[in-house]
């Protein structure tokens, strides 16, 4: 079965009561670098501090599989309604349309912290990922000290399937990496 045919419809942009997720734009270029430049953003990703450059980087690779469709990876923005800005980045990749799972990950501007925006967003995902792209099992990684990541599995009833022990050393040092998987069957909204 192929999850993504040409004439599958986008299961984005989405509306939640405070946020917007949809495709990046040109303009979004500096409110996505306010975060991405952040040390204390990055702490526990692979990538950044971005400079100037690279967020260019990135977002024109954005921009460019925007314009495509279907994909199997979709990053989109995350748009602050009552603001008007972006705020952050949330993505989507199917990883095996096989068997229908998928992966995501987000990242948001430390202004965006501790109000219930990341576990907002992820709940979104997951509800185009259950309902719309039909998945099997969406599952998602973060450092064993990202408390604020596992945070939002935990409360979206993801469930802590195992612990990759010195999995990855983003910064010079080993660190630990929880995965947290939840099945269509389980999710509740
Ligand atoms: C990790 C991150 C996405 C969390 O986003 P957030 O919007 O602050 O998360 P939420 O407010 O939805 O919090 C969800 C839950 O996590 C827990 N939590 C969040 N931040 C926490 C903190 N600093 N300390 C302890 N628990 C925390 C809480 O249980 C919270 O639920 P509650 O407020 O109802 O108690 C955000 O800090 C971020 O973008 N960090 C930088 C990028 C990053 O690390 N991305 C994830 C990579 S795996």
């Amino acid at each position: 079965m192929t999850l993504l045919a040409d004439d599958t419809p986008p299961w984005f942009p989405l509306e939640t009561e405070r946020l917007i997720l949809r495709d990046p734009r040109e303009e979004d270029f500096d409110d996505i670098h306010a975060y991405a430049q952040l040390d204390d953003v990055v702490r526990y990703m692979a990538w950044g501090p971005n400079t100037p450059a690279m967020t260019r980087e990135v977002l024109d690779r954005w921009l460019s599989a925007a314009g495509g469709w279907p994909r199997t990876e979709v990053n989109l923005v995350v748009e602050d309604k009552a603001q008007a800005r972006v705020i952050g980045s949330i993505r989507l990749a199917i990883q095996d349309e096989v068997h229908r799972t998928a992966d995501f990950g987000y990242c948001f501007h430390p202004d965006a912290w501790g109000r219930g925006i990341g576990t907002e967003a992820a709940r979104a995902i997951l509800g185009a990922a259950f309902g719309p792209l039909n998945l099997h099992r969406v599952w998602a990684t973060c450092d064993v000290e990202n408390r604020g990541s596992w945070g939002i599995m935990e409360k979206l009833g993801m469930r802590r399937e195992g612990t990759f022990r010195k999995h990855l050393k983003p910064r010079g040092a080993w660190r630990d990496t929880h995965l947290y998987a939840l099945l269509a069957e389980e999710w509740i909204g």
